[in-house]
């Protein structure tokens, strides 16, 4: 009698479990792609007059970010406390997500 109930009980939530994990793993590629879209949005309101679309354009003395090869780290620094011809940039994000994507973004602009 008592395994009868543990089956009954036992084996909805196990089927609950498995689609509640699904939904997170769905969740977290929504989450990644909207992460993109930002650092997209980030970069054509803020980079793109100096750094163009393919990071190629140089006005101003701007350098090309499709053979650049800062590191993710002086990429963050640059945006943030600008260098030479550079403004800083510390305004364009409001979170760290939006950095992180701003930041691939201007990775994914090398030449692939
Ligand atoms: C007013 C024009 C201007 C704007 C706007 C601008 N940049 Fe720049 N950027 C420059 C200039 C000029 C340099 C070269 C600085 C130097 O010579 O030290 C540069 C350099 C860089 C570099 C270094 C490349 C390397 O390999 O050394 C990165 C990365 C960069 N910019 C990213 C960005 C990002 C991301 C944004 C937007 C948040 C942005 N820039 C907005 C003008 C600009």
């Amino acid at each position: 009698m008592v395994l009868t109930r543990f089956l009954f009980i036992g084996i909805p939530i196990l089927v609950l479990n498995a689609c509640s994990t699904e939904q997170v793993s769905d969740s977290t590629i929504v989450g990644e792609s909207n992460v993109r879209v930002s650092g997209k949005k980030i970069y054509d309101n803020n980079c793109m007059a100096c750094h163009g679309t393919d990071g190629k354009l140089g006005a101003g003395g701007a350098l090309d970010l499709s053979t650049s090869k800062m590191s993710t780290e002086e990429i963050s620094t640059i945006i943030d406390e600008g260098r030479n011809g550079m403004p800083p940039h510390k305004h364009v994000y409001k979170t760290q997500e939006e950095k992180d994507s701003l930041v691939s973004f201007v990775l994914n602009l090398r030449v692939r």
